[in-house]
């Protein structure tokens, strides 16, 4: 347990005894002034040792990431709860499958202890997932298989129980106190999410915008980005691979209308983005809901998730011809730094696949080799890649986190030997790691397939997006990068069709690489021109010679 869990202010009263002199009165009052003593937290310096990076150039950028929530992944030692030891142990099915890189919720001390997004002590772990040499044993078996491993950075809020918050609370003058954002007296005219983000105490408001129980550091304070910084050197020097970086839309509050993707939030992420090209092959990627390209742009993040595009993906994948369009357009529309996803662990972006769809295994399949085929850095959620269902009973976010499903044991999902901390997946019977990876026709086996296109294909892991044409239920593009050349067809709808190609390259010899043993699918003609018939509900990968 971290010292500032257990610290809390300590009210110490300064008595001063008046001695009467001169005679006169004669009475002798005490005279109270309240003071603080701030709690000891470490805001030290923390100087750049890179320890290098063992991972291939360009690993960021090409491979998919798995989004791994460590509470619920694997449960080394019996007591319920996921831990950095149970994710070591599961790293072989992570590379088997085909990942390349894992986001890891937020891993340090919390005071929620659940997803870790109240943070509590920026430069510990959170005592359930194991110390910080687990945590280094972690970063260095993923890197033995190749998986580099970003964690989750939360620069916009931190816990209530943090110490820089309880010293920033103590008092007007604390040393602390603009670390965080106090008024004097209320602020009106503020709605962020539908909710007053002006909370009073002793006397004063503070700016929470997310919770009561999560303040808003002030990140117009130099010395506190420069804190974070140094947080970030921390990690960055045990070889942490980079950082998903929290709410970033939401940094920097300039006014009542003016907290969403201010200026200086760009400004923030481009120094953070700075500081980690001090490292060798590090990569960030940024959640800013509000301006997901902006964002990945260059000169800001880098990379940044694609909001909205996951829910035009599951309604392609639906048959949906207006979705199917806004899909083909996207990788023009955005960088191809991209961090592209079909569902992730907060219900603001929809419950997990196997739910939004129903279960329909082709419509799954097709929103999976839409995203893992088109331009875009993947991150898959921990589970989608088995068909993992919302919790058995759960509503909102828990039922996005619960232990991932490893295998049909209703009681324990061969997550834990213990009770696990949370509910199960509700179709854990049916849908689990130990069925799926043994069977040929599984959705895994699908996932694993796609992966090894983009792994095998530099065209596909990092190559342009060329002669894309969306056409009712149809979707067809290519990807080139040097001699590499691939044609994608997928086919959404409930029928049969021949995809009528035009803009292949003259007298191009195409050979099926998905489905696996496709054999040719015929020849262009001397104009580009070929004809391919592909099922309904399916994709077809060709290679071009
Ligand atoms: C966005 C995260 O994805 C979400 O899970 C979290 O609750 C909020 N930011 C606040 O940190
Ligand atoms: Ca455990």
């Amino acid at each position: 347990m971290s010292t500032m869990r257990k610290a809390r202010w300590a009210l110490a009263v300064a008595t001063v005894l008046l001695t009467a002199c001169g005679g006169s009165g004669g009475s002798s009052a005490p005279v109270s002034a309240p003071t603080f003593t701030p709690i000891a937290v470490d805001d030290s310096a923390v100087a750049q040792a890179d320890p290098g990076s063992p991972l291939p150039a360009g690993w960021q950028f090409s491979g998919a990431f798995m989004e791994v929530f460590v509470r619920s992944y694997f449960d080394s030692n019996g007591d319920g709860i996921g831990d950095f030891q149970g994710l070591i142990q599961k790293l072989p099915y992570l590379k088997a499958l085909g990942i390349k890189g894992l986001w890891l919720l937020p891993i340090t001390a919390s005071e929620d202890h659940d997803h870790g997004y109240a943070v509590e002590d920026y430069r510990a772990t959170e005592p359930a997932y194991g110390t910080t040499s687990d945590f280094t044993a972690l970063v260095q078996a993923a890197h033995a298989q190749g998986i580099g491993v970003i964690i989750d950075y939360v620069e916009n809020h931190s816990a209530q129980t943090n110490g820089h918050f309880v010293n920033s609370q103590g008092s007007a003058s604390s040393a602390w106190r603009d670390w965080y954002i106090w008024q004097a007296t209320q602020p009106t005219g503020w709605s962020i999410y539908g909710n007053n983000p002006w909370y009073a105490d002793n006397g004063a408001w503070y700016l929470a915008e997310f919770s009561s129980t999560m303040p808003d550091w002030n990140l117009t304070n130099a010395t506190v980005t420069a804190y974070h910084q140094n947080n970030m050197r921390f990690w960055l020097n045990l070889g942490v691979d980079g950082f998903r970086y929290d709410a970033v839309s939401n940094y920097v509050k300039n006014g009542p209308n003016a907290w969403l993707d201010q200026p200086q939030n760009y400004t923030i992420a481009a120094s953070n983005q700075a500081l980690l090209a001090q490292y060798k092959q590090r990569y960030m990627v940024c959640e800013a809901s509000g301006d997901p390209a902006g964002f990945a742009a260059s000169n800001a993040c880098g990379s940044a998730f694609g909001f909205g595009h996951n829910a035009d993906l599951i309604k392609a994948a639906q048959g949906n011809a207006a979705a199917i369009q806004a899909v083909a357009a996207y990788p023009t529309q955005v960088p191809a730094t991209i961090a592209t996803f079909l569902a992730n662990h907060d219900s603001g972006n929809g419950a997990r696949v196997y739910d939004q769809l129903g279960g329909n295994l082709a419509q799954y399949r097709l929103a999976a080799a839409t995203y893992l085929l088109q331009p875009g850095i993947p991150f898959l959620y921990y589970g989608e890649e088995v068909g993992m269902s919302g919790g058995q009973g759960l509503t909102g976010d828990p039922a996005l986190r619960s232990p991932m499903s490893w295998t049909a044991d209703t009681a324990k999902g061969g997550f834990t030997t213990a009770t696990p901390y949370r509910a199960l997946a509700g179709n854990v019977a049916t849908f689990n790691a130990a069925a799926e990876t043994g069977d040929p026709a599984s959705l895994y086996t699908f996932y694993a397939a796609m992966l090894a296109l983009r792994n095998g294909h530099p065209a596909i892991a990092q190559g342009s997006y060329d002669a894309w044409v969306a056409s009712g239920t149809t979707l067809s593009f290519q990807r080139n990068l040097a001699a590499d050349h691939v044609l994608v067809l997928l086919n959404y709808g409930a029928a049969p069709t021949s995809f009528a190609l035009t803009s292949l390259p003259a007298n191009a010899q195409m050979t099926v690489l998905y489905p696996a043993g496709g054999g040719s699918a015929g020849t262009a003609n001397g104009n580009g021109q070929a004809a391919v018939t592909v099922p309904a509900q399916s994709v077809m990968v060709i290679q071009l010679n």
